[in-house]
């Protein structure tokens, strides 16, 4: 059976600043899913990490379906319009345009999308992040195709002896998607060397070349290229398919146990180490750390099985504790260099409008006369 998965995630409101959007709003969402749903999609699963709502669809009308994603857009709105009642902060802050226009990419909410022909058991995950921006899967996505340090499967089985095919999206391009495709392992450095930039290059998808099925999709949105400003982070979503031709599950996660240092955090403008959290988790210190959760699945005939909570797991107790400690470390440096992003990637215009004022007052010194 051909079959779709598509996960569409927005941040439409939350409780106490950006934490967590709370059951009430979830059920709007979910009950609204529920009711307009019944003979568009198969099966959903409706979680929150952070201060995001995932609604996550499996259906047979392929991607970038107008009426999926008009479903969740609608739901969105419908959740916005009780955020707004319950005085929720944020409410509807990634919807960004009035009217849908046939497709939710481009109009804030986030969104990953895998078409393919069932296997006949389908095994996998489905990511969220929130507090930062696609580039955090640069790194994962990197290590988990193309490292055998981190895929022993790549050496162990046949089925992956091929590698695997990246294509990757210049985000900074904003006339169209300017994408790139490049094969692990013998472009591996070319693709490191794009990987490396997480704010401009990410990866879109990865495709198999032993089968030539696809393996992982990732949101690319940056929402201020859309808003042509701050509205907040891009908190990216991703699917990949494991077992068999992919990584195993425990490969996929393996890269996840760094806690790697991202951008976002607070007020989207710092670098700080991703957390492996449980699902349905909410955020707190320092409006972070940034956080990433995972939901393993089958998908039979279109149906979803339970969502396995693959990071809760007394093993990645251990990770988060070191991870809070690398957040600490990192926030010892206060805004002093790598602790805090770059300008152009800074989301609020207020240090930039006192570097201006401060500019003006800036004196050249005259030149010292030269002694004779
Ligand atoms: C980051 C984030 C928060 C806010 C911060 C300030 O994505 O959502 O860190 O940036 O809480 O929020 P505002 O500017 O909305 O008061
Ligand atoms: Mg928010
Ligand atoms: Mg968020």
């Amino acid at each position: 059976m051909r079959i779709t998965l598509t996960v569409i995630k927005a941040d439409i409101g939350s409780i106490g600043g950006h934490i967590k959007p709370g059951e009430r709003l979830k059920s709007r969402v979910r009950d609204f899913i529920k009711d307009k749903g019944t003979k568009l999609i198969h099966d959903f699963y409706l979680s929150s990490t952070g201060d995001d709502i995932a609604i996550l669809m499996c259906h047979s009308r392929g991607e970038g379906d107008a009426d999926i994603h008009k479903l969740a857009w609608d739901a969105f709105i419908a959740g916005t319009e009780l955020a707004k009642e319950m005085g929720l902060y944020g409410a509807g802050q990634d919807l960004l345009k009035d009217a849908f226009s046939g497709n939710v990419r481009g109009m804030g909410p986030a969104v990953a999308e895998l078409e393919f022909d069932e296997r006949p058991n389908e095994p996998f995950l489905f990511f969220a992040a929130d507090k930062t921006d696609p580039g955090a899967y640069n790194l994962p996505v990197f290590l988990s195709y193309s490292d055998p340090m981190y895929n022993s499967g790549l050496i162990l089985s046949p089925h992956m002896a091929k590698g695997f095919d990246f294509h990757i999206m210049d985000v900074s391009h904003l006339k169209g998607d300017r994408v790139i495709v490049l094969g692990a392992p013998e472009q591996v450095y070319d693709i490191a060397a794009l990987l490396r930039d997480n704010q401009r290059f990410v990866v879109e998808k990865v495709y198999s070349r032993t089968t030539a099925e696809v393996a992982t999709s990732i949101s690319t949105t940056r929402l201020h290229n859309i808003a042509g400003k701050y509205t907040g982070k891009d908190d990216p979503v991703m699917l990949s398919r494991v077992q068999g031709a992919f990584p195993a599950c425990g490969e996929a996660l393996s890269p996840f146990v760094k806690g790697h240092l991202v951008a976002g955090f607070m007020r989207g403008s710092h670098n700080g180490p991703l957390m492996p959290v449980k699902q349905n988790q909410s955020i707190s210190y320092f409006d972070g750390p940034p956080v990433v959760s995972c939901a393993a699945f089958c998908v039979h005939e279109g149906r979803l099985t339970e969502a396995a909570d693959v990071f809760d797991h007394p093993f990645w107790d251990h990770v988060r504790a070191k991870v809070s400690q690398k957040a600490i470390d990192i926030r010892d440096q206060g805004f002093s260099g790598p602790a805090m992003l770059g300008y152009d990637e800074l989301e609020y215009g207020g240090i930039v409008e006192r570097l201006k004022k401060i500019d003006k007052k800036f004196k050249v010194r005259k030149p010292p006369i030269e002694s004779k």
